[in-house]
């Protein structure tokens, strides 16, 4: 039997032949008509207005909260269980990362602790829609940063194809991110977009893109910006994972279905309660009481987990050990991603869930 990777692209000849067509072409590499035709399918996608695609879901946060005017002294309040770029995105603008603990249910942001770090410094919230979730107060977190002026990113990294009332995720916020890593619904290799439908922002951020120059080509320069672009070559492969997603996100449903049913009872594991119409999970994940056991276990069986990111406040990039987030820090501490590429089959999937069995008797 295979060794059964935790993660792994998912790819055939159709990204074979459109790159090869794409490369006979005299093509350029760069970003310029692919990359605009991959954003058009982003926005039309997801139902929002403008699309702007950058090499990776960090600087799509970083541009974001750019745009949004992020400075150093203000403070933006995350989730502390997430992956490190959403506050490290903050913090490398020399802004303040707030963190928040995160609700058991669905490991997103809970509204009372976010209404708890707010103060005056507070400019914006990243709200993360962990693993194609929202938190249960999701309209709440809206409607409060839009009566307070607090800007509202959605951190959508891993949840295209996932949705809130049948809206897309990523389009609640002032802006959204996704992020086209190896491990997401769809991948690029590295890759990310904004969504919004604010068409100053956007502006800004095709500019933020591009070393804030006032059009593509000029060499005149109206704000401090990067080199945030993507390229062609990559878009010519995302647009042939875009015509996979609804494929992929119904198998990411089914799977999840599959594992629940096969973890059900086990004693010492934990499934997460997904509502399968809304979440098509990038990862599948268990809360297990005998984390290291296991994953030696599963290793020795051909089977690959990875632990859950740690509770961010204490990383040493952040040292506030002093801060106690006990949601976050439990989840922290029992969780495991199972293999959840679209690659993995049923039969694999009832392999791994009896190896779990084993294990936990
Ligand atoms: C929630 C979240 N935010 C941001 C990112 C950053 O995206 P990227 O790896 O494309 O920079 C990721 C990627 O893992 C993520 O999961």
């Amino acid at each position: 039997m295979r060794t059964i990777n935790y993660m792994e692209p998912s790819y055939d000849e159709h990204e074979i032949h459109a790159v090869n067509e794409y490369m006979n072409s005299k093509a350029w590499l760069t970003e310029f008509k692919k990359t605009r035709e991959f954003e058009e399918s982003i926005a039309s996608f997801t139902g929002a207005e403008y699309c702007s695609v950058m090499s990776n879901g960090t600087v799509t946060l970083i541009a974001s909260l750019m745009a949004c005017g992020i400075r150093p002294g203000d403070e933006v309040i995350v989730p502390d269980f997430t992956m490190s770029a959403t506050s490290h995105a903050v913090e490398i603008l020399g802004a303040r990362a707030v963190f928040a603990d995160v609700e058991k249910d669905t490991f997103c942001m809970d509204y009372n602790a976010m209404i708890e770090a707010v103060n005056e410094k507070t400019r914006a919230v990243i709200v993360v829609d962990l693993n194609g979730r929202y938190p249960k107060r999701f309209e709440d977190i809206i409607t409060f940063c839009r009566r307070h002026g607090l800007w509202m990113i959605e951190d959508a990294a891993q949840a295209l194809g996932s949705t809130y009332k049948g809206k897309a995720l990523g389009t609640f916020g002032d802006i959204g991110s996704f992020s086209f890593s190896m491990p997401k619904i769809i991948t690029t290799g590295q890759g990310g977009a904004i969504v919004t439908n604010n068409k100053e922002l956007y502006d800004k951020i095709l500019r933020i893109r591009d070393f804030g120059r006032e059009e593509a080509g000029s060499d005149h320069y109206l704000m401090i910006g990067a080199n945030f672009k993507f390229t062609d070559l990559q878009a010519v492969i995302g647009m042939e994972q875009m015509k996979k997603v609804p494929a992929r996100v119904a198998r990411k449903k089914q799977m999840g279905r599959l594992y629940d049913e096969g973890l059900k009872n086990v004693k010492g594991i934990e499934t997460v309660n997904n509502h399968y119409d809304d979440t098509a999970p990038c990862f599948i994940e268990i809360l297990c009481d005998q984390r290291d056991g296991l994953i030696e276990w599963l290793s020795e069986h051909g089977i690959k987990s990875r632990k859950f990111y740690p509770a961010l406040h204490s990383e040493p990039a952040y040292g506030r050990d002093n801060l106690k987030f006990p949601i976050a820090q439990e989840i922290s501490s029992r969780g495991l991603w199972l293999p959840s590429s679209v690659n993995v089959t049923d039969g694999e999937i009832e392999y791994i869930c009896n190896c779990i069995k084993a294990f936990c008797k």
